[in-house]
């Protein structure tokens, strides 16, 4: 078994697959009932992306935060069953370390890039800050984004209306975006940026999760039941 990288204990997860505990961030990547389950539940049936694949030869992913690359990995052997189509997979990752972890076949092809080409799939993971690397990304690209950063209270900055604003800049008109979070703080940063919200459903013992798109009307129930909260979309001022 591979050591973790410093400052990560591995943890092996209900469905006997493996996550990692940051001590920096004082949390597990996943739900200890199930890491591999968690990212097809979340991500990729989340995302819809047997229905995004129907419509396109060339699908566009961005998953915000590589953390273990379980997020890559499952998404690629998604991909299997679909050997026609193509999928350019960008991924958003602070730590340097992990990515040496997790896939030490990629190669390093900048100073903040790593890249990997198997087969119909690419992935590229941008090395830095995502609120900086964000910028690099074209605009209206990405058909699927997976939020995947670390809890509201733990990563605040990944989570803000401003955040949620540059995710809608690079999103395709189709794009589908889903996380684990629940939170109502959560749900109106994604509605101030102009995103339409919707509640997902739970995973093991969560009691919901959230999906958007650039496209839907929402709820009204669910709408109004949200206005009814007096907690604040998050906001890049408050984490200065
Ligand atoms: C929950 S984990 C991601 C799990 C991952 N999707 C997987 O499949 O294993 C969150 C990741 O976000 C990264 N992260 C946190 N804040 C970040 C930031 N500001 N910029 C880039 N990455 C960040 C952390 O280093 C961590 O690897």
């Amino acid at each position: 078994m591979l050591k973790p990288p410093p400052r990560y204990q591995l943890v092996t997860t209900d469905d006997g697959s493996q996550t990692l505990f940051s001590e920096l961030f004082n949390e597990a990547c996943h739900s200890t009932a199930g890491a591999r389950a968690e990212t097809r539940f979340h991500y990729i049936e989340g995302c819809r992306l047997s229905e995004t694949l129907e419509i396109f030869d060339e699908i566009h992913i961005l998953e915000v935060g590589f953390g273990t690359g379980i997020g890559w990995l499952e998404t690629r052997e998604f991909l299997k069953t679909y050997p026609h189509k193509k999928l350019k997979f960008i991924s958003l990752e602070m730590d340097e370390s992990l990515l040496e972890w997790s896939v030490p076949e990629a190669k390093k092809i900048s100073d903040h890039t790593y890249q990997l080409r198997e087969d119909n799939c690419e992935l590229q993971v941008l090395i830095g800050d995502a609120r900086h690397t964000i910028k690099s990304l074209p605009t209206e690209f990405f058909h699927a984004i997976y939020q995947d950063a670390f809890s509201p209270k733990r990563n605040p900055t990944l989570w803000t209306h401003q955040w949620f604003t540059d995710l809608k800049r690079i999103a395709h008109e189709s794009c589908t975006l889903a996380t684990y979070s629940a939170s109502v703080s959560i749900r109106k940063s994604l509605m101030k940026a102009g995103w339409s919200v919707y509640e997902g459903p739970a995973f093991a013992q969560k009691r919901s999760s959230t999906r958007a798109n650039l496209s839907g009307l929402m709820n009204e129930d669910f709408l109004s039941k949200l206005n009814t909260h007096t907690i604040m979309a998050l906001d890049d001022k408050d984490f200065l």
